[in-house]
C-alpha cells in the first residue's frame, strides 16, 4: 500500500511517501526563520509561505521516491474539459492524504488544493486526516518504519503549539476526549514564557535547553489542576510566570534559566499528572504522547514515572516526530484504508476539527 501526504496546518510545508509503514521519502520546508522575528507563527505570511514551497516539496518527495510526476498529453488549446488519468500514472498510490485540521485556514487550503491536484493525477482516492490524530500515530515510527504498533486502549495526551488535549483511544479511529485545555495550549504557554524572558521561537526548546543549566534555587510556580479533572489551563501558570519576572526584573542567565526549569517543571507534572489521572479513572494500562510539547525530556520522564504509579506504560514518538510532519498524516491514511473505515467525503477543510472516530 502506496500513500502520499501533505501535511500544511501550520509552519512546515511537508510531504511523504509512505509504502506499506516504511517512510520511503519525505521533504520538508520549515517556515521558522520567517515567523522568528515575530516571535510566532503570522497566518497570513504561513500561507503565502506554503504556496510557494507547496509544489517544490510535494514534486521533492516524489523523486525521492523514484515517482515521477506524470504529465499527461497537453490538451488542444481552448479545450477544458478533463482529459481523465493516464494510464501508466494509476495504481502508484492507493490514496493521497492530507491534513484538513485543525490548524490556519489559509494554510490547510495550500495542502488540500495540492492535495487534490496530486490526487488527480495519480488517479488516486483524497483522504482528509485529522492533524491530532497523526501526531498520535506518529508514535508508532521507529528508524523509518511504523512498527511500533500503539496497544490500545489508551490515554492519548496531544500536545502542541495550538492544543493540549487528553483522549481515550479504543483502537484506530476510536476516539472520545476526555479533556482538553480551557485556555492556552501547553506550548502556546512554552512560546509566550520564552517571549517574557526575551529567548527565541519557537519556546520550547528554548526553554528546554536553558533549564538545564539552571542551579537548585528556583522560584515554584503554581501547578494549574483545576477542579482534579482532566481539563486543563496554563494561561494562569504563564501569568505567574510575568508577575514573578515584573518583581524581579532584567534576569541575568543564571536567573532565567531557574525560571525556565521552574516553568517546565509545573507544565511536565500538569501534563504528567492528567495522564496518569486518565489511566486511573478509565482503567487504562498504555498512554502515549504526540505533539511537538512531546519532544520535552522532563515531561517523557515525569509521565513515564506517573503512568508506570497507575501500572501503565507510557511511549512516545522519535522526538523527529512530534514536531509536524508528513509522515504521520500518510500513516493515519494508511491505518484508516487497513481498516476499511472512512469518513466518507471528508475532505472539506476544517480549521477547527475535533477529533472524531472513523465512520464504519
Ligand atoms: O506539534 P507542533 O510541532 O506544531 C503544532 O501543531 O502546533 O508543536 C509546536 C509546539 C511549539 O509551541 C513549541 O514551542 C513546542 O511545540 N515544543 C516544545 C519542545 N519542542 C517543541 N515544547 C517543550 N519542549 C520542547 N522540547
Ligand atoms: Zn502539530
Amino acid at each position: 500500500m502506496q500513500t502520499l501526504a501533505i501535511e500544511t496546518t501550520c509552519d512546515e510545508t511537508a510531504a511523504c511517501v509512505l509504502r506499506d509503514g516504511r517512510i520511503i521519502s519525505e521533504a520538508i520546508f520549515s517556515q521558522i526563520a520567517l515567523h522568528r522575528r515575530y516571535s510566532g507563527v503570522v497566518p497570513e505570511l504561513a500561507s503565502r509561505a506554503h504556496l510557494e514551497k507547496i509544489n517544490h516539496v510535494v514534486r521533492a518527495a516524489l523523486e525521492g521516491a523514484g515517482i515521477k510526476l506524470p504529465v499527461g498529453k497537453r490538451p488542444p488549446t481552448g479545450d477544458t474539459k478533463p482529459h481523465g488519468v493516464p494510464k501508466k500514472n494509476k495504481k502508484i498510490f492507493d490514496a493521497v492524504a492530507f491534513s484538513r485540521g485543525p490548524g490556519l485556514p489559509g494554510a490547510i487550503l495550500v495542502g488540500r488544493v495540492a492535495a487534490q491536484t496530486a490526487a488527480r493525477v495519480f488517479g488516486a482516492p483524497l483522504i482528509g486526516v485529522n492533524h491530532l490524530e497523526g501526531h498520535l500515530l506518529a508514535c508508532e515510527f521507529r528508524k523509518g518504519r511504523a512498527d511500533a504498533r500503539l496497544k490500545f486502549p489508551l490515554a492519548a495526551l496531544i500536545v502542541s503549539g495550538g492544543h493540549t488535549e487528553l483522549w481515550r483511544a479504543g483502537g484506530y479511529g476510536e476516539y472520545e476526549l476526555l479533556g482538553r485545555t480551557r485556555d492556552d495550549a501547553a506550548g502556546e504557554a512554552f512560546d509566550k514564557v520564552a517571549r517574557l524572558l526575551g529567548l527565541g521561537y519557537p519556546g520550547g526548546p528554548e526553554v528546554e535547553r536553558l533549564a538545564l543549566k539552571a542551579g537548585r534555587k528556583k522560584p515554584v510556580f503554581p501547578r494549574p489542576f483545576l477542579d482534579g479533572g482532566l481539563d486543563f489551563s496554563f494561561s494562569g501558570l504563564k501569568t505567574a510566570v510575568a508577575y514573578y519576572l515584573q518583581d524581579n526584573p532584567r534576569p541575568g542567565p543564571a536567573a532565567k534559566a531557574a525560571v525556565c526549569a521552574a516553568f517546565q517543571e509545573a507544565v511536565a507534572d500538569t501534563l504528567a499528572a492528567k495522564a496518569a489521572l486518565a489511566c486511573r479513572k478509565s482503567g487504562l494500562k498504555y498512554a502515549a504522547a504526540g505533539g511537538g510539547v512531546s519532544a520535552n525530556s522532563l515531561l517523557r520522564e515525569r509521565m513515564a514515572a506517573s503512568c508506570a504509579s497507575e501500572g501503565a506504560s507510557a511511549v512516545f514518538s522519535e522526538k523527529k516526530y512530534c514536531a509536524d510532519n508528513a509522515a504521520m498524516i500518510a500513516l493515519a491514511a494508511q491505518r484508516r484504508l487497513e481498516s476499511g473505515r472512512r469518513l466518507k467525503h471528508r475532505v472539506e477543510v476544517d480549521p477547527d476539527l475535533k477529533i472524531e472516530s472513523w465512520g464504519r
